[in-house]
């Protein structure tokens, strides 16, 4: 009770702070979305060493010891206390377990409630609409349990694949940032999409008619 007046409160002067913890596992129709686990860095190797996988985001195809850093970090990343945290959701197969995809949900502001969703697959899996279903119940999350107010996706004018996953998830396409970053040697365009809670809840409705 004292939790929800504070948050009632909070949320009136455009903050959603407090303590989020992910509601894992987290089942879909064909996912499940769960924690991350030591014995993960196999498949998680997989996925951040591939060279498709990284050609539009800031990274590099990791080695062996950068993955091992980033395992440790998203072991951690499983609730949202404060900004810049993040929860870290391992995508994996429901009929196989195997794990085939990141999810990750970012704390971008406590003052004006934002989240940042990204998402990254195995390509071995990709345009089978994993990132699009399992997107959906982290953003549900975002919204109605942690009161985030907006919730963004920035991308590399080029991902195209990335660009459509978040229309299909309805968010809007908001602003093209010619030659914004310095990125691996080059300058590069970001282009910014967002959703508002309310219209998230509008759409979410329609799809249960
Ligand atoms: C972006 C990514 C996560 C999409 O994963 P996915 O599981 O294949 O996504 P989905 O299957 O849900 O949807 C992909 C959509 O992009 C479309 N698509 C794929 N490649 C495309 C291209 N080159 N041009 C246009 N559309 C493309 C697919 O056809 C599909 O749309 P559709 O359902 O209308 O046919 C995946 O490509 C990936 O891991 N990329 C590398 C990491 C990355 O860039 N992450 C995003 C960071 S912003």
């Amino acid at each position: 009770m004292v939790a929800s007046m504070r948050s009632l409160r909070l949320s009136g002067l455009g903050q959603n702070a407090g303590v989020h913890t992910a509601p894992f596992p987290i089942q879909t129709e064909r996912l499940v979305l769960r924690a991350y686990m030591p014995d993960d860095f196999d498949a998680l190797h997989a996925i951040v060493s591939h060279v498709d996988v990284n050609r539009f985001l800031y990274t590099e195809p990791r080695g062996h010891d950068e993955t091992v850093e980033l395992l440790q970090r998203k072991l951690g990343n499983t609730e949202l206390i404060d900004e810049d945290d993040q929860i870290s959701a391992a995508v994996c197969l429901r009929e196989t377990g195997e794990l085939v995809g990141d999810q990750m949900l970012r704390w971008v502001s406590v003052e004006h409630r934002t989240a940042e969703i990204g998402f990254m697959f195995h390509p071995g899996h990709h345009g089978r609409g994993y990132a699009t279903e399992s997107a959906l119940p982290l953003i549900d999350f975002a919204f109605a349990d942690c009161g985030f107010h907006r919730i963004i996706g920035r991308l590399d004018h080029r991902n195209f694949a990335s660009a459509r996953v978040l229309e299909k998830l309805g968010l809007r396409r908001e602003a093209v940032q010619i030659d914004n970053e310095w990125v691996k040697g080059e300058w590069q365009s970001e282009i910014d999409y967002a959703i508002l809670e309310r219209e998230w809840r509008a759409q979410r409705d329609l799809r249960q008619v």
